[in-house]
């Protein structure tokens, strides 16, 4: 039985640090049962009390208990009004493009996700709006690359690969004195190290597949809003593209998100002592790690983030060197993706960073050299060990 007051009523716990909150989310125990674990309401469909009265939820491509628990935590998490969870991080992306209109005009990070410059390129250009891609990390190019119609700043920070840091706050000042929404891919970092909301941006989005889920057996994404008006569309999104997320894949996330704050920290420790170990490797030509005090952008990571969270990237010698390191690895996994508990080796140019374009993949760096890796929570020593019998063994 679902009473809808039981499940309206839901406190921000604004009154509790953030790990508490991520322990015990919106409601937390379910309303009804007491059951500590918050159920996974696998029901496709919810029967109603009488004519004319329902218990709020209807249909799951609209609401599910389940995903609503999961979008009232991370809208807690995040400082934002509301959340909306979906199939992917793919799909949240989607979605949140749908906002805009033929002729509208986009500034978009130069090194982001390969997947979100597919859907520029492939879904969106078609439609008649344009998208110019900018080093974020550059105050003077993204003020020298608005236009009138400059409609939204979509920011990947730390991006991916190169681990490039934009200023969420300098950005998102110069973004709303333009008339555009500031929108921040918080994927590498999560709402434990970095709060985009809290420093200006409008919308947060991620791939929850990633840090959110932790785990590497879900694919999720999530956005996150801060007026109603962003709200209704997002809302509107899901029941016209069906593209919500599951009550399991939902409740995979909610479990994640208990952990995340002890999660991200061990990344954070291993990440500091692997991105150091690299550094001293004669293979290795050039370390990308926001941790290191000599990166260009470290004064800004400081001020916006109060972690360094599980990312490297990395140049080899030679492609041998590379193809040997891949092939090699036995306890690290040579696989996509990132921010899960196990360690993972990926090659971007023919994984990640496919459908960016091969000038654009060539200025940035990423070449048949170029590693990425994101540092699990094994003990640090021993991914060390293993990347060293994988490059010098
Ligand atoms: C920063 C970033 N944003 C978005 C995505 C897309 O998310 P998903 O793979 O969950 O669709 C990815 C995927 O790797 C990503 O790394």
């Amino acid at each position: 039985m679902i009473d809808e007051c039981l499940y309206n009523d839901f406190d921000r716990k604004d009154h509790l640090a953030f790990a508490s909150k991520a322990v015990h989310g919106a409601l937390g125990c379910d309303p009804c049962t007491g059951s500590v674990s918050f159920p996974i309401y696998q029901s496709a469909t919810f029967k109603h009390k009488t004519f004319g009265v329902g218990t709020g939820f209807y249909y799951t491509r609209l609401e599910n208990p389940t995903r609503q628990e999961l979008e009232r935590t991370m809208a807690i998490l995040e400082g934002g009004l509301e959340a909306f969870a979906f199939t992917s991080g793919q799909a949240a992306n989607m979605a949140l493009f749908g906002m805009l209109k033929k002729g509208d005009h986009v500034l978009l990070s130069d090194d982001i996700y390969g997947g979100t410059f597919r859907i520029c390129d492939t879904i969106f250009t078609p439609l008649g709006i344009e998208f110019t891609y900018v080093d974020m990390s550059e105050l003077d190019e993204v003020k020298a690359a608005i236009r009138p119609e400059t409609k939204m700043f979509f920011i990947e920070t730390p991006t991916n690969p190169m681990m490039k840091v934009a200023d969420i706050a300098e950005l998102s000042k110069i973004a709303k004195a333009n008339g555009a929404l500031t929108v921040v891919d918080n994927t590498f970092m999560t709402p434990y190290f970095q709060k985009p909301i809290e420093l200006g941006a409008d919308i947060v989005v991620h791939s929850a597949t990633k840090y959110i889920g932790g785990h590497n057996d879900v694919v999720a994404g999530m956005a996150i809003v801060t007026t109603k008006e962003q709200a209704e569309h997002f809302t509107m999104q899901i029941k016209s593209r069906g593209n919500g997320l599951g009550p399991f894949e939902s409740w995979l996330l909610l479990r994640g998100l208990k952990t995340l704050p002890l999660r991200m920290d061990k990344h954070h420790q291993n990440s500091l002592k692997v991105a150091n170990w690299l550094r001293t490797q004669p293979k290795v030509k050039k370390v990308y790690y926001v941790g290191f005090e000599d990166h260009k952008d470290y004064a800004v990571t400081m001020k916006q983030t109060t972690g360094f969270s599980g990312m490297i990237s990395f140049e080899l010698d030679s492609f041998e060197s590379a193809k040997k390191m891949l092939s090699d690895v036995k306890m690290v996994l040579f696989a996509e993706s990132l921010g899960g508990v196990e360690t993972l080796l990926t090659y971007p140019l023919t994984q990640t960073h496919e459908s960016t374009p091969p000038d654009v993949r060539e200025k940035l760096g990423i070449n048949d050299r170029f590693l990425r890796i994101s540092i699990g929570i094994e003990d640090a020593d021993d991914i060390i060990a293993d990347l060293d019998q994988a490059l010098n063994g």
